[in-house]
């Protein structure tokens, strides 16, 4: 068999799949037929939820019984406040979540179960979950209780009452919807993949959904958005941003966070959109710090890699810091934020790969020695 290594799967297509659209070339993303420009800000989470697995946007009807079905299922059990209360202060928050995923699968009696009903029944949980986990675990680690949900919020609003306690304002439940819908699914990326390839096995929906989760953590996937506000706070002033790129770009396989990407060779339509939504809070509130940062990142960024002949432009992970930084959330929960919005793209994928299987088991081409003699341990 001829070996052809594609490292990193460059280019590889494992399969079919009519989820979701990527023109890398063009900036275009397209989530079951709607290009995410026409989706972020008209269409709500649990409405594009409901495109990714149904294949088409719900009419109110449809979505009334989605939410419907969706509320009771916005709470935790106690077992998983006892988790995070048993970890041991500065736990990695994805980490965390990584556990509670198990953590849920292992309070599931039908946990096991890989048919379609079963695999919805545990996205309908997991969806609505989610943002309860991210959120209890924020404030159990800063000494506080849980909020109970409220099964008259969204997604987005239960992310932020049961983060802060307080009913969240129309305005900020809006950018938290958006930039939950812009994170919602991405084809094939490397924590989608993790989740394909694991559930290849027939193993259950919660081993897959746990190891996106710890593929997700990654800081060359979704840990780059905590990694971005890291750095921000780091160089600490517009002024301070010219020298900390060049002393990246100085280094040997040198990477500044959140810029490039796999398949987009121009501007990732996510970042444009939540570089007007870092702009628009930055103007409401007054604090433009951390977006003029990040605009004078991007503009020495073009400038440096123009020089090199190449386009390396901000990603998602880029304006999202400064978005969740002027929510007022810690650096450390964008990626956990992230997860929450990708459990409907993680949930969409598995349930194509339940349906139509096929083991992942791809090769590696072998490099080592070959016809060594064996001797025996006590003649080495
Ligand atoms: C996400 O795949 C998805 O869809 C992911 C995602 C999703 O929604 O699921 O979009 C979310 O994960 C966004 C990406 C977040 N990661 C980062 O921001 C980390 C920083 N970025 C990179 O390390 C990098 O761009 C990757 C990991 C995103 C992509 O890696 P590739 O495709 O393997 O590209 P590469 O690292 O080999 O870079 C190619 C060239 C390099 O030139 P050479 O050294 O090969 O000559 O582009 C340059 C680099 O010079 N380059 C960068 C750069 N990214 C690419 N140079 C400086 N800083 C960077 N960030």
């Amino acid at each position: 068999m001829e070996q052809t290594i594609n490292r990193g799967l460059d280019g590889v297509y494992i399969d079919e799949s009519a989820i979701c659209f990527i023109d890398g070339a063009k900036g275009q993303l397209i989530y079951a037929g709607y290009d995410i420009r026409e989706l972020a800000g008209k269409a709500s989470f649990e409405e594009v939820t409901y495109l990714l697995w149904h294949g088409a946007l719900p009419t109110a009807a449809q979505l009334e019984e989605f939410r419907r079905q969706l509320a009771p299922n916005f709470n935790l059990p106690e077992a998983v406040y006892q988790l995070f209360r048993a970890l041991p202060q500065g736990a990695d928050p994805m980490l965390a979540l990584h556990s509670a995923v198990s953590l849920l699968g292992s309070l599931d009696a039908a946990a096991n179960g890989v048919d379609e009903d079963n695999v919805k029944r545990i996205g309908m949980r997991l969806l609505p979950q989610f943002p309860l986990l991210v959120a209890a675990f924020q404030r159990i680690r800063n000494g506080q209780e849980p909020v109970q949900p409220r099964a008259d919020l969204s997604v987005a609003g239960n992310f932020l009452y049961t983060l802060t306690g307080e009913e969240p304002t129309p305005a900020a439940t809006r950018v938290m919807d958006v930039a939950l819908v812009l994170h919602a699914e991405h084809g094939s990326n490397a924590s989608t993949f993790v989740a394909r390839a694991t559930a290849s096995t027939l193993t259950d929906v919660y081993s897959a959904i746990g190891a996106a989760v710890g593929a997700l953590k990654g800081p060359l996937h979704g840990g780059a958005n905590t990694a971005v506000m890291k750095a921000l706070e780091s160089i600490g002033s517009v002024a301070g941003v010219e020298p900390y790129v060049l002393d990246i770009l100085g280094q040997k396989g040198g990477r500044v966070m959140g810029f490039g990407h796999r398949v987009y060779k121009v501007l990732d339509p996510r970042a444009v959109i939540l570089k007007d939504v870092s702009r628009a809070l930055a103007e409401e509130s007054g604090d433009s710090k951390w977006f003029e940062m990040s605009l004078e990142m991007e503009r020495v960024m073009d400038r440096e890699m123009a020089k090199k002949g190449k386009e390396v432009k901000p990603n998602v992970d880029f304006f999202s810091a400064s978005v969740y930084r002027m929510l007022g959330f810690p650096g450390d929960i964008y990626t956990p934020i992230f997860a929450v919005a990708r459990i409907a793209g993680w949930m969409a994928h598995l349930y194509e790969q339940y349906a139509d299987n096929r083991l992942m088991r791809p090769r590696l081409a072998y490099t080592g020695v070959m016809d060594k003699k064996f001797v025996a341990l006590e003649q080495r």
